[in-house]
């Protein structure tokens, strides 16, 4: 008799350490995914060791209803990793297929490990919980899965400084729900699908740094609230879509080292962008007159382009110029003075045709 009574704790205890502790399929998935990596400074998956993986698993975190794996969170630049072994990660090996059999992952962030290659696996986009894909900072080759739109719980997306090659996927286009788009610092070519502006929750879309070609998607402007568009140092031509200074929120425009056309909107110049770089591109005509008590600019970097007549005299009128350069142009006259810009040096004018005038010599 007495014995039973002991039964049933014993009972109770194995069902609930059960239902608390990770499937042993997620454990299995993860163990073939550190297989497939080598930590050989920190010993970071040390703590990878008995059944329960949603405990002190490092990096590991669980969903608290299902039990399931939640959340891979593997930063080679964490603070606490620097404090405790006094560098920072690096890791090498690929992120390996198993991880799409935690499908109830919805972050997996592995970043700044510098030295993961491979691809990314194309199963995963079929998490159907995925929110935050984040690889930034490894050396991952190979192309965007090409269904990744179907990831509709999508914000964020961060590929950057990889080598990730071929095109923006179309299917890209459907993540009606990304907030925040990195991939910069790869090898991507190939346009910028003409559908862009479908991504209608976008705010920050960071694409400089690759081999980019083809025109800007007017479609961008109806991205309401995107305030960061970089799209500097690719192989971009056409001209610059005018309604681009009509967005409402859009304050940072890189759009430096590429091969854009054309005129200069007027619209740019008073608008809510507040950091524009132009430098770099193949812009002809004038400047136009068109500043006003709206241009706000920490940063008006129209340099190396193809610029001529006079500075408009509207310049004056900008509330605020921080940094100037329309170097290497060909503008002609003199140079407006006023309170906004007279800090500026003469560097922010040199190489033109005929600019004269503070802070040049006199007319
Ligand atoms: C985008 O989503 C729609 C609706 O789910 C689908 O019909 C379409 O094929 C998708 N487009 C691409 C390019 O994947
Ligand atoms: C603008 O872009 C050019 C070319 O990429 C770069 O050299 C320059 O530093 C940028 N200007 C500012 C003010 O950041």
């Amino acid at each position: 008799m007495k014995r039973q009574f002991g039964i049933i704790p014993v009972l109770l205890f194995a069902v609930i350490s059960t239902v608390n502790s990770c499937p042993p399929s997620d454990r299995a998935a993860l163990l073939a995914f550190k297989a497939a990596l080598h930590e050989p400074y920190l010993g970071i998956f040390n703590s990878w060791t008995g059944t329960d993986c949603c405990h002190k698993w490092y990096g590991i975190s669980c969903d608290s209803k299902s039990h399931k794996v939640a959340a891979i969170d593997l930063r080679g630049e964490s603070k606490d990793l620097f404090e405790r072994a006094g560098r920072s990660g690096f890791m090498t090996g690929h992120i390996s297929s198993e991880i799409c059999k935690l499908t109830r992952l919805s972050s997996i962030i592995i970043a700044d490990w510098k030295g993961i290659t491979g691809e990314i696996p194309k199963c995963i986009s079929s998490l159907p919980f995925l929110r935050i894909l984040d690889l930034i900072g490894n050396k991952i080759t190979g192309n965007l899965p090409a269904d990744i739109g179907k990831l509709q719980h999508l914000t964020v997306l961060n590929v950057a400084d990889n080598q990730i090659s071929g095109r923006i996927p179309a299917s890209l286009t459907n993540l009606s729900n990304l907030i925040h788009l990195d991939l910069r610092n790869n090898k991507i070519s190939g346009p910028i699908p003409k559908t862009f502006g479908r991504l209608g929750m976008l705010t920050r879309a960071l694409l400089s740094g690759n081999s980019i070609t083809g025109p800007i998607p007017a479609s961008v402007c109806r991205i309401y609230r995107l305030a960061d568009l970089d799209l500097s140092l690719n192989k971009i031509y056409g001209a610059i879509p005018p309604c681009l200074g009509k967005m409402a929120v859009l304050a940072t425009l890189n759009l430096d080292c590429n091969k854009i056309t054309g005129a200069l909107p007027s619209t740019l110049l008073n608008s809510a962008v507040g950091n524009l770089n132009l430098s770099r591109n193949a812009l002809q005509g004038k400047i136009p007159n068109a500043f006003g008590p709206r241009s706000y600019f920490m940063v008006l970097d129209l340099s190396h382009n193809f610029f001529k007549g006079p500075i408009p005299k509207t310049l004056s009128s900008a509330s605020y110029i921080g940094h100037l350069d329309l170097s290497f142009n060909h503008l002609c006259g003199r140079i407006p003075a006023g309170a906004p810009f007279d800090h500026l040096e003469e560097s922010s004018f040199m190489y033109n045709d005929c600019l004269c005038g503070k802070p040049l010599r006199s007319c």
